[in-house]
């Protein structure tokens, strides 16, 4: 019996390695023969950890598992499937699981990560074969055809990044993976590192076969220190296998592959900042133009995308452009993988076609709040995302639905809050994040948030409310287009939103309540 049990760092922080340690040691007392599994998640978190079984009738899933829950579970005959009071059943007809399309998580919590033969047992390399049988220039005409957007955050189509790599003429290119994760609530990045590492890996490669570049860089935050192992032994396999070097699966294209832990600054995900950091450089924000894609990594061409964006290469390139296509809604094609974290339900990644309405994900999808009190707003895109109120729970989650409403889906984080969270307290945390965080190129980010700071805290004490609030709202259009990059451009989106949807927590009377 194969028996799985998630290395994913979700899993881990909830005790599943100590469940590996007990199912090991009661398989040995038990003198049972069965092979143990370090699988990715399937990314249902409140299920976490989540135990599978591959049975004859299939696989089957334990949750949340506890180390004391595993001598009854043997006692259960859970290695031939036994009934359990976890037992959770086949895990893709869990509804969460069952409602989703997944192509570009196909394979994560599924398979073994470290196997390239389970990888290619699970429809992996198949994308790269066909790529390495391709022009450069039909291999980016396919992405280009799919729609791709960047899903880092901002959308911007995938095939135009790299044809303009493609016609930059140098002697040196490179592919940089921004694993930078920053964004409060996402967790997608880490959970395919994790997961499924050859997807990423896959993607580069034709990323390197379709630009020509021959070296690529995977920049991950050192927050993340399961997800840099994972990377790095995955791409070793790869390298042993032939997969990467100077030979990429036997066509004449080299290709390498080195991951770097980041440094640990939110604004290092910025993609010139990211850049400076790994040319060893404080991570500053640069100037655009030149554009990294003609100017970037120790100044020469590079591909620089999220790691999402580079994960959803494989399976366009395996099934084509149509295919993807045709999932989406508008200018926003293929699918997302939501992240649902906040006080919620039924957190976790839930990956689907661009469409679904924010209240569907909320409620539907994500249940409602944990408190089981009433929703009162929903930040979409992380920290510098807009908060919104139930009253525009019929966005639909599609890049031009969300900018028409004045906010954001980004890297597609959703954290939820419930009718206790005080808007002018996240209005001001948006403020503060920012003045941490700001780089200090540029004077509106650098000095704005802090005296955006003060002055929502005047507001907050009842000190001349109205003006103050005013100086708030023109602080966020001196911002908004004054900045140098998306940290100060993007702050006036959560702050701005609290304001103008909840503006009863901007009220005097709510401020004296609250200052009692
Ligand atoms: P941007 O709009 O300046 O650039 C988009 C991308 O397109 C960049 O990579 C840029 O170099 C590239 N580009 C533009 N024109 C091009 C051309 N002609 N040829 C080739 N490449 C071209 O946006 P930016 O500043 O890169 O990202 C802002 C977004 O980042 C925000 O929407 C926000 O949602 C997101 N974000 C994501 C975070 C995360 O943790 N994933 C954290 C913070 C923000
Ligand atoms: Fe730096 Fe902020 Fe300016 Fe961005 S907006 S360049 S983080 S000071």
């Amino acid at each position: 019996a194969i028996i799985y049990v998630p290395t994913d760092s979700g899993a881990l922080a909830l005790g599943a390695d100590k469940v590996a340690n007990s199912i090991a040691s009661e398989l040995e007392t038990r003198g049972v023969e069965a092979r143990i599994v370090r699988n990715g998640s399937r990314g249902m978190y409140w299920l976490e950890p989540m135990v599978e079984v591959a049975t004859e009738s299939g696989r089957v899933a334990y949750g949340p598992v506890k180390a004391a829950d595993v001598l009854s579970l043997f006692d259960a005959e859970f290695l031939s499937g036994g009934n359990h009071r976890l037992s959770l059943g086949d895990p893709e007809r869990i509804p969460f699981l069952a409602r989703q399309t997944r192509l570009t998580f196909a394979r994560c919590g599924k398979t073994d990560p470290l196997s390239l033969d389970d990888y290619r047992a699970h429809g992996g390399l198949t994308g790269l074969e066909k790529a390495a049988a391709m022009t450069p220039a039909d291999i980016v005409k396919t992405v280009t055809d799919s729609g791709l957007r960047g899903r880092g955050g901002a959308g911007f189509p995938t095939g135009i990044k790299w044809n303009t790599v493609l016609g930059a003429v140098a002697d040196r290119k490179y592919i940089v993976c921004n694993a930078d994760e920053g964004d409060s609530a996402t967790f997608a990045d880490r959970m395919i590192m994790e997961g499924d590492p050859f997807v990423l890996i896959e993607g580069m490669a034709i990323a390197g076969l379709a630009t020509g570049a021959t070296k690529g860089f995977v920049y991950i935050r050192s927050e993340y220190p399961h997800a840099i192992r994972m990377m790095e032994k995955a791409v070793q396999v790869a390298r042993r296998a032939g997969v990467l070097g100077p030979a990429v699966m036997g066509s004449p294209n080299a290709f390498d592959i080195e991951i770097r832990a980041g440094a640990g600054a939110y604004v290092c995900g910025e993609e010139t900042s990211l850049l400076n950091s790994l040319e060893g450089k404080r991570g500053v924000v640069r100037a655009k133009p030149p554009l990294p894609a003609i100017q970037g990594l120790f100044g020469k061409p590079t591909v620089i995308n999220n790691v999402i964006s580079l994960a959803s290469v494989p399976v366009i390139l395996d099934k084509g452009a149509e295919y993807y296509r045709d999932f989406g809604m508008g200018r926003s094609r293929g699918t997302i993988p939501i992240q649902i974290a906040g006080n919620v339900k039924h957190g976790g990644l839930f990956e689907a076609a661009f469409g679904m309405t924010l209240g569907e994900i909320v409620d539907e999808i994500g249940g409602g709040t944990a408190t089981g009190r009433e929703i009162k707003a929903v930040q979409v895109g992380g920290p510098l995302g807009a908060y919104f109120p139930r009253a525009l729970f019929d966005t639909p989650f599609d890049y031009e639905a969300f900018a028409a409403k004045d906010g954001l889906i980004g890297h597609a984080g959703i954290t939820v809050f419930d009718e206790t969270a005080d808007m002018l307290k996240q209005a001001r945390f948006a403020m503060e994040f920012c003045a941490i965080e700001s780089c200090g190129k540029c004077t509106p980010c650098r000095i704005g948030s802090t005296r955006g700071v003060e002055t929502l805290d005047k507001v907050a004490a009842g000190v001349e409310p109205e003006k103050n609030l005013a100086l708030v709202t023109d602080l966020c259009n001196t911002m908004k287009f004054g900045s140098l990059c998306a940290l100060g451009g993007f702050t006036p989106y959560p702050v701005m939103s609290a304001i103008n949807h909840f503006p009863d927590d901007f009220a005097p009377r709510a401020v004296a309540e609250a200052a009692e």
